[in-house]
């Protein structure tokens, strides 16, 4: 491909990098917040922009998406370490020549999804160029990144392959990954041949996001929990590995010096946390079925580990997420350390963004006790 017309020495310096200091291992004053699903649905703001538009529409506005990617670090202010682009992980099953559409209440629909071996024939034969393809997040991004003009560092992101995978193949979400795991059982050789080309994707994917200004890379492997221990072995962890050991590889090629940390977020797989923090990523994201201590227990001070509030506690008192943000940051020892705050998932349509507000706050406040 052409390289992006991005002139990467007229980003403005950073004036918080609490995030990349706590994913590179340093000792912290606090611990760096931010939400995944920071931006969107429960911000009457997001509304108001969007503004009954088609969701991909919003996300392929460089305008737009900037301005949805801000509004909660407008909104929080000095309270988020870190923005998150405006976007979808299903971006790249668009890029592979797949339609995609959001439906209003309901979630994405693939029309055709792949359900048989020419269908997935077709996938793999598909010249995929990410630069033409997915210029306009490249552009969101650049725009981005020069809109927050330093305030905070900016995540690009895509999805697991596994989790691609899955949506690619059941065409939407689903409850029993009927096709998904007929594909992993009865043909695992092409289902690893598919995954392999999401891979590649992601992996150009990820590293044209930094050469367009993206400043910390986070992998949503939303649907690792589907998978048996044996199975994630075979069909997610292998392509996360080469992820994180091909994007360094990439960035360099694009004459990136700088380290980007990584961040893993394998939802639900439980079993795979002490492999994960032995693959190459810099934080491992946890959902909230994580016990804290546990979880610092087993990564023996490998990797930052990032989360893991369980999303419902913003339902509660006051009281209650004060408790909570107190258990969780103590139980990642204290908050200095090896620990970014986040949920366990991203956040509710229904969340009471005042609510979401007094959470970081008390993240702050209890964060930075001695
Ligand atoms: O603030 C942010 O986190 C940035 C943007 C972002 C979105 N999706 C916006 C979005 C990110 C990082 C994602 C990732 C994503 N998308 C994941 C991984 C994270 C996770 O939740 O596990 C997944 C699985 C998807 C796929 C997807 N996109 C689904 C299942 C849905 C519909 C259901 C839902 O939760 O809304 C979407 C739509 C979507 N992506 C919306 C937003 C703001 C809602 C669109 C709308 O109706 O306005």
């Amino acid at each position: 491909g052409i390289a992006q017309c991005v002139d990467r020495s007229e980003f403005a310096p950073l004036k918080n990098d609490l995030i990349l200091r706590a994913a590179r291992g340093e000792t912290v004053e606090r611990p760096p917040c931010w939400i995944m699903r920071q931006a969107g649905r429960y911000l009457p703001e997001y509304h108001e922009v969007k503004d009954g538009r088609d969701f991909f529409e919003t996300c392929r506005d460089a305008e737009i998406a900037s301005e949805i990617t801000i509004q909660p670090v407008r909104r929080y202010a000095g309270l988020l370490d870190a923005a998150i682009i405006f976007s979808d992980i299903l971006v790249i099953p668009q890029a592979m020549g797949m339609q995609v559409e959001m439906v209003d209440g309901k979630g994405p629909h693939f029309p055709a999804p792949l359900r048989t071996e020419t269908d997935l024939q077709t996938v793999l034969e598909y010249k995929v160029d990410v630069l033409k393809e997915l210029d306009w997040a490249f552009k969101a991004i650049t725009l981005t990144r020069k809109k927050l003009d330093g305030q905070v560092p900016l995540f690009g992101f895509c999805g697991g392959p596994w989790t691609l995978l899955v949506y690619m193949t059941e065409g939407g979400g689903s409850r029993l990954f009927r096709f998904a795991k007929e594909w992993i059982n009865k043909r695992p050789d092409l289902s690893k041949k598919l995954l392999q080309k999401i891979t590649d994707v992601a992996v150009e994917f990820l590293s044209q996001q930094v050469f367009a200004g993206a400043q910390i890379l986070q992998i949503f492997e939303s649907w690792g929990g589907e998978l048996s221990c044996d199975d994630f072995d075979e069909f997610s962890l292998p392509y996360l590995r080469q992820i994180a050991s091909k994007v360094p590889q990439r960035l360099s090629e694009l004459g990136i010096t700088e380290k980007i940390p990584l961040v893993v977020f394998a939802k639900g797989s439980w079993y795979a946390l002490d492999k994960l923090c032995d693959s190459g990523y810099d934080v491992v994201s946890l959902d909230w079925l994580w016990d804290p201590k546990e979880a610092t227990r087993i990564n023996r001070g490998r990797v930052t580990l990032q989360g893991n509030l369980d999303p419902g506690v913003i339902y509660g008192t006051n009281e209650m997420i004060t408790k909570k943000v107190a258990r969780m940051i103590d139980g990642f020892g204290g908050g200095k350390k090896h620990h970014i705050v986040n949920f366990g998932h991203g956040t509710h349509p229904f969340m009471d963004p005042e609510k979401i507000r007094f959470f970081l706050e008390e993240c702050h406040r209890i964060g930075s006790q001695e």
